[in-house]
């Protein structure tokens, strides 16, 4: 992993003007960013139809194959980001303990389930920022351990309780605050403590508590590496630590800029969205003379519907900004050129999305390792199930 991480960490810098921008802002140039260092890859991005970068967004392996030809470095990529499938046990549910359980939560929790329960450590188990405790059941029921599901959420807490009570299982909701002090004292070593989705901050909390009370075993999937306090990323391994990369948080989001989830409805209000936003800003710049992105705040999708006008009264209303007699239209039609142009750059970035995940996992994968345990990668589900498929394992040596 050590070597691994180096090279990622060299290929990371060394083609980081392919990754390192926000295709939202960029694309109001009217050239593609690499038009003067590599302007075959860019003949070839603006050769793309709607259609074809439609179909890229959805086909990463078809992407690369043809984007390689323009930019060769991307074949690299699939050294870092091939990663095994987890060993799964198989598990046959007792009835009822998938209870209230949503369809892609149950598949989740299912592999994950099957992946701990098959390399368990320890005499219990600590469920980390636990919501409902979904996955904590699986463990309770399956090995008869006692689980500590710890939650923010009062109101998770008790209705976790409440079923884990009903189906007679030993689990017992401890309602606090990963972030503070306190929180140490749900740890202790003989509990295999167990994270499924913890954002940011609360993982990184997870494997510094774990492994200060030296427990057993610490199986996490990472999600939301933006959710953190600081303004760039604290890496915890030596080598992260030693890196040049000084990721942003901005940045941390790139990892989940994906659009696996959600169907033709999500994609068709996403397009219209950034349409009218592009659009907007474009309008605001040309009405006001001020070339700086102004933000505006989120809006019900239904509201959407009224058309690209009525957005841009209420926009201009939420900037206190008048709006004269305008073509509309002509803005609508600027908008929708301008967001295909965001999407031909988001192609470029987006084979590095999994490899800057990677990169954010094995520095914790080492940091694991310099806390003296033995530490696996795998991906414990599909990415159609959820695209924060990543399992960090670690034994205590
Ligand atoms: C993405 S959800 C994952 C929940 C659960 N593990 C699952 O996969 O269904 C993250 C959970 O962390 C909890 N959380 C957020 N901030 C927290 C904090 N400071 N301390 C403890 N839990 C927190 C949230 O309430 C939420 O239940």
């Amino acid at each position: 992993m050590l070597n691994q991480f180096q090279s990622l960490d060299r290929f990371l810098i060394e083609h980081q003007a392919y990754w390192r921008f926000e295709p939202f802002f960029d694309s109001v140039q009217p050239d593609l960013l690499w038009h003067e260092v590599n302007p075959d890859l860019c003949q070839w991005l603006e050769s793309l139809s709607p259609q074809q970068i439609s179909a890229y967004k959805q086909n990463n392996k078809a992407l690369v194959d043809d984007m390689a030809d323009h930019l060769s470095c991307i074949r690299a990529i699939e050294t870092w980001t091939t990663i095994a499938q987890s060993q799964r046990v198989g598990l046959t549910l007792p009835r009822g303990v998938d209870n209230g359980v949503p369809g892609r939560k149950l598949e989740q929790i299912l592999a994950m389930g099957e992946t701990v329960i098959g390399d368990h450590h320890g005499r219990e188990w600590l469920e980390w920022c636990s919501g409902k405790g979904f996955l904590g059941r699986i463990l309770a029921s399956h090995t008869q351990q006692k689980v500590t599901s710890f939650e923010y959420q009062q109101t998770l807490c008790e209705s976790g309780q409440k079923e884990a009570d009903r189906q007679g299982l030993a689990m017992h909701f401890v309602q606090g605050d990963a972030l503070s002090e306190q929180a140490s004292q749900a740890f202790h070593s003989e509990q295999h403590a167990v994270a499924l989705h913890a954002c940011g901050d609360l993982h990184v909390s997870l494997i510094q508590h774990a492994t200060k009370k030296k427990l057993p075993a610490i199986t996490l999937s990472p999600c939301c590496y933006h959710l953190v306090s600081s303004e760039h990323y604290q890496a915890l391994s030596k080598l992260g630590q030693a890196s040049d990369l000084a990721l942003t948080r901005q940045e941390l989001r790139i990892p989940l800029q994906e659009t696996v989830t959600g169907g033709e409805r999500v994609k068709r209000h996403r397009i219209e969205e950034m349409t009218f936003r592009l659009g907007f800003d474009l309008l605001l710049r040309d009405v006001t003379g001020n070339q700086v992105y102004q933000p505006v705040p989120s809006i019900k999708k239904s509201a959407l519907a009224l058309g690209f006008e009525a957005f841009c009264r209420w926009a201009s209303e939420q900037k206190g900004v008048g709006l004269p007699r305008l073509d509309y239209a002509h803005y609508e039609q600027l908008g929708s050129t301008r967001y295909w142009q965001m999407e031909r750059m988001s192609l470029v970035q987006q084979p590095f999305r999994r490899a800057l995940e990677i990169w954010l996992v094995i520095d914790k994968a080492l940091y694991l390792q310099e806390r003296g345990y033995q530490v696996t990668l795998s991906e414990f589900c599909c990415r159609d199930t959820t695209p924060r498929n990543l399992l960090i394992h670690a034994v205590k040596r």
